[in-house]
């Protein structure tokens, strides 16, 4: 009991030392009892009245959940469109871009195939001209080596001792038109005539210059040499055929080639006149007059035979070939306007003319002054066995007079 009492002691002891220091503190503190300091604090401002609570907006009423999914859906449609176009743009641009590289290389090979064409064709025409001259090479005659040699002067200027050209080369034609077509080896020919062969091949080539006959390369007895072919009409002879009634004048007849091939043309009831200032022998059939067709009086000897105007007109004049061609040329173009006046006075409406035209500076314009006269004109050059012709034919057909 005595150690109980003892320990209550104790205890309160312990309690009103711990209520002291408590004091203490509080007292250091200005706390009362209750824990209230006693500082004295700044009174706290009144706290502002409150504005009356705004009345909130009413709430917007929630999108119900399914609009939301379906607008969400939307969307992603849209970006699942637009990746869409996206992709197909690339691959439209990856197809152009494919289809460009694809159309460069087809054009690339077809410039390829063109380069090689071109090739094949230069190194073609090479093959041919080589074998061409290899050929000529092989038929290289007696006359194709004096041609060389000679000067155009000295063909076309070529002259026999105590002998009258104009008579000779009327006759050598003569004789070379009897054999129409077929044509007459040379050599045969300058046996009969007892000329020498260089004689008579310069002969054939003044002749052939003076446009009267032409020269056909032909192998004989393994030969190369030249068939000798008069010059006929070079173009259809279709204006004046089956002419009962045809009157034809033929201008530079000599030595008659193309008047034979008129008369027999123009037939029983046609009359046709020729007209050279050379000497021409008689040929059946057909009225020759030796006459330049420059004089003043042709027409009239013209109208007086035929008795009316006529219906063809053919001009084959060539003046004295000197080897120059632009004085041949010249004087050639001027005898076709000398004819043409002639033609003027004595062709009748929708009459035909021919007339041969050596090409040269002037020939246009010959051509544009005739071709004014007719309905319908046209220029052919014929083939000839000359390397360069240099000869045109123009046809007229309906003189407009
Ligand atoms: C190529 S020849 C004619 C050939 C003729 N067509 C034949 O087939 O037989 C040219 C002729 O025109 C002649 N000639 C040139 N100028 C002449 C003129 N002013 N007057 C007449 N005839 C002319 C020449 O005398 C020569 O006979």
């Amino acid at each position: 009991m005595g150690d109980g009492k003892n320990m209550k002691t104790k205890k309160e002891k312990k309690i009103s030392k711990i209520k002291e220091q408590l004091a203490q503190l509080r007292a250091k503190l200005k706390v009362d009892n209750e824990g209230h300091q006693h500082t004295k604090l700044k009174p706290k401002p009144a706290a502002k009245p409150k504005p009356p609570a705004k009345p909130k907006p009413a709430a917007k009423p929630k999108p119900a959940a399914k609009p939301k999914a379906e607008a969400k859906r939307k969307i992603k449609e849209e970006k699942k469109r637009k990746a869409e176009a996206k992709r197909k743009i690339k691959e439209e641009k990856k197809r152009k871009a494919e289809e460009k590289k694809r159309k460069a290389e087809a054009k690339r090979k077809i410039k390829e195939e063109k380069k090689r064409k071109a090739e094949e064709e230069v190194r073609k025409k090479a093959e041919e001209e080589a074998r061409k001259k290899a050929e000529e090479e092989a038929k290289r005659t007696y006359e194709d080596e004096l041609e060389e040699q000679l000067t155009e002067e000295e063909i076309t200027g070529f002259q026999l001792e105590k002998t009258d050209m104009d008579q000779m080369c009327n006759k050598v034609c003569e004789i070379i038109a009897g054999y129409e077509n077929d044509g007459v080896l040379q050599s045969n020919l300058w046996k009969k005539l007892k000329l020498s062969s260089r004689d008579g091949s310069r002969l054939a080539l003044k002749l052939e210059r003076m446009g009267m006959i032409t020269r056909e390369k032909i192998l004989e007895k393994e030969r190369w040499t030249y068939k000798l072919i008069i010059k006929k009409i070079p173009i259809s002879t279709k204006s004046i055929e089956n002419g009962a009634g045809h009157y034809v004048l033929d201008l530079g007849c000599a030595p008659g080639g193309w008047t034979q091939v008129a008369v027999q043309l123009a037939g029983n009831q046609g009359k046709v006149m020729g007209v050279d200032m050379s000497y021409v022998e008689e040929l059946p059939g057909a009225h020759i007059i030796k006459s330049d067709i420059s004089d003043i009086s042709i027409t009239e000897e013209i109208l007086s035979f035929f008795g009316r105007k006529i219906n063809v007109v053919i001009c084959d004049l060539s003046p004295q070939v000197s080897g120059n061609w632009s004085v041949d040329h010249s004087k050639q173009i001027s005898l076709n306007y000398a004819a043409a006046k002639i033609m003027d006075q004595v062709l009748e409406k929708n009459g035909n003319a021919l007339f041969k035209i050596f090409d040269g500076e002037y020939s246009n314009e010959f051509y544009d002054y005739i071709r004014k006269k007719f309905a319908k004109t046209k220029l052919k050059k014929p083939k000839v066995s000359r390397k360069q012709s240099s000869e045109l034919y123009c046809i007229c057909l309906g003189y407009r007079n």
